[in-house]
């Protein structure tokens, strides 16, 4: 029996974003290269993705890539950034078969050329799937994000269209990456470490944190939806008492 079936289709999240970590742990605990565990991680990203889809949550963040990775091995990060373009082109039929549609947050430009291209293209071939938003955040991280937002909301400013006063929380939140998308209800890091490592710092003030033990390889479906079920288990309550939130 699938834990699936223990999931409240009505109460799902709707943005579950993602920290894929232990790649290299798992390579390691399997005696090869690092990269033998990104390369493995890509099975995992294609069954969280297939899995929402199925479910019917709406958008899916995953941690592709970081700000601070560049400072990894040269030989590494090159791995990455060829296995992300490979990814992505060996993907486009199952995001088109589930209806997915790719869009992506962080620095962007400062890509590979390649990596750009191959990117560019995916979200514009699926600009009208109406399914599963997967969102790949890469060469990201929340403080540059912040920075850029709060750099456009001064220049803004200084060129009259807004004022000081204009500065709302919903209006911080549209100069951000993710100005399309409602922020994260749930986030879930596996292997082990609990940190969000400069990851959607403003989106996910409210989100429910789930930490597993199981390293990213090895997460597969049942995994997601065990995460699901534990979401489904709290009480969500904004800062209400537990009898504020239990009104009927
Ligand atoms: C973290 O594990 C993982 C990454 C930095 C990269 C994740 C990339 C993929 C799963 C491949 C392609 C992804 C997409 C979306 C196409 P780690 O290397 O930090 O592991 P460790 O902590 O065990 O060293």
């Amino acid at each position: 029996m699938s834990l699936s079936d223990q999931i409240n289709k009505k109460r799902l999240p709707t943005h579950i974003a993602i920290i894929m970590d232990g790649n290299g742990r798992w390579a390691q605990l399997h005696g090869e290269q690092r990269i033998f565990g990104h390369q493995n991680g890509v099975s995992a990203v294609r069954a969280a993705s297939e899995a929402c889809a199925e479910l019917g949550v709406k958008f899916l963040t995953l941690y592709a890539f970081s700000t601070e990775n560049w400072a990894r091995p040269k030989h590494e990060v090159d791995a990455l950034m060829e296995l992300l373009v490979a990814t992505i082109r060996n993907e486009m039929p199952t995001l088109m078969k589930n209806n997915i549609q790719l869009r992506a947050i962080g620095d962007i430009h400062s890509l590979p050329d390649k990596c750009q291209l191959e990117l560019v293209e995916a979200i514009e071939e699926t600009k009208t799937n109406t399914g599963l938003t997967l969102i790949l955040a890469l060469n990201y991280s929340a403080r540059w994000e912040l920075t850029e937002a709060m750099k456009k909301i001064a220049a803004d400013i200084s060129s009259s269209l807004l004022a000081p006063i204009d500065i709302t929380e919903d209006l911080i939140s549209s100069y951000l990456e993710t100005s399309d998308f409602p922020d994260p209800e749930l986030m879930i890091r596996t292997s082990g470490e609990q940190r969000l490592s400069n990851y959607l710092l403003w989106q996910l003030a409210y989100a429910e944190l789930y930490f597993t033990p199981v390293l990213w390889p090895d997460f597969d479906k049942e995994e997601l939806y065990k995460a699901i079920i534990d979401f489904q288990g709290r009480e969500r309550r904004f800062g209400k008492t537990s009898e504020q939130v239990n009104v009927k």
